[in-house]
């Protein structure tokens, strides 16, 4: 039985820095996402007795045996879930430009506990699939459902309270984020690596910690009244803060480049002028812009103006995991 799903990717605007079990991928704070139309994995799961290991095809290629292990480990914790015993045939499509900082993996481990779980022939609930999901890297406990999308941090020591949740569906609040490439060179310091270094040794971590949370409920009162401006300043004082605790580690880092900066600044002036929008970065170089659907065109254009501007890819608030045959 093969059984195929379709993930979005999503990008947080409240973001996600941190862990306090690394096995288990539970995090140290909640955190909220808008998932995005444009980008998504698909992929196709199918168990089968011949096999003596698990197989992984990404973009119709076989991926490097580090990454079939890593695969692997997370189809052991989809057995153990399922009762199912064999090995399986994975194969995924990535529609993620991920040369523009998008990671694949919210949408790629999302897309393959759903898969993998109706491959063996079991039912599970949303909140059970964004649990499997999280163990495979936590964004993706996000790209399970489609709208605005908070990660709960949970309490407990086996991470069964730590799951997404919807807090406003798609098509309710249009936004607009404008992904803007500066660089397609492989990031240095993945994100896994940068928050462990943060949380073990930068000072400025525990202002992270102590804020987060009010964040986190200011921003949800403004996505809920649709409050377009509350929103942006939440998510952009948010990025920032984020972004400044890699500062304080040791060895210190930064994701950002001079052409970060220049985006940046950009979206400021373009704010004092009148057109609103405001900026997001994960764990790289690459900017994301929020604005309005009205507003998208004449953003798009002046972003395109600036030389160190490659690719901009537009996207708008997307949907949940579906199966697709
Ligand atoms: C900066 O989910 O990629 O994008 O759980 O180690 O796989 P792992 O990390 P990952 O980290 C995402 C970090 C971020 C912020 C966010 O998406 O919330």
């Amino acid at each position: 039985m093969k059984k195929t799903a379709r993930a979005h990717t999503n990008i947080a605007l409240i973001k996600y820095w941190g862990k306090r079990d690394e096995t288990l991928f539970l995090p140290t704070n909640s955190s909220l996402s808008i998932t995005l139309d444009q980008f998504y994995t698909d992929t196709s799961v199918e168990f089968d007795e011949v096999l003596d290991q698990d197989t992984f095809t990404l973009n119709d290629q076989p991926v490097s045996e580090t990454e079939r292990i890593k695969i692997s480990k997370f189809l052991d914790k989809v057995r153990t879930f399922t009762g199912e015993k064999r090995f399986c045939r994975v194969e995924s499509i990535n529609h993620v430009p991920t040369a523009a900082g998008f990671a694949s993996s919210a949408s790629g481990f999302s897309a393959l506990a759903a898969a993998a779980v109706k491959a063996a022939g079991t039912e599970a609930t949303l909140e059970e699939l964004s649990i499997l999901a999280r163990q495979g890297s936590g964004s993706a406990s996000r790209s399970v459902y489609g709208g605005f999308v908070e990660w709960q941090m949970g309490e407990r020591e086996d991470g069964l309270d730590s799951y997404a949740k919807q807090i406003l569906p798609e098509g309710t609040f249009d936004v607009s984020v404008l992904s803007v490439e500066v660089s397609t060179e492989q990031k240095k310091i993945l994100s896994r690596e940068g928050m462990k270094r943060t949380v073990e040794t930068s000072p400025f971590y525990q202002g992270w910690l102590d804020t987060v949370g009010e964040d986190l409920a200011n921003i949800k009162d403004a996505i809920i009244n649709q409050d377009f401006t509350r929103m942006g300043e939440i998510l952009e004082y948010n990025a920032l803060k984020m972004h400044a605790t890699t500062l304080g580690a040791n060895p210190p880092f930064l994701y950002w480049q001079s052409a970060t900066l220049k985006v940046m600044e950009e979206v400021q002036a373009m704010r004092e002028s009148g057109l609103e929008c405001y900026f997001t970065i994960d764990a790289g170089p690459n900017v994301k812009v929020i604005t309005t659907p009205k507003k998208e065109k004449e953003i798009e254009k002046q972003l395109k103006s600036l030389d160190v501007v490659k690719e901009i890819y537009p996207c708008r608030v997307g949907p949940g995991i579906r199966y697709i045959d």
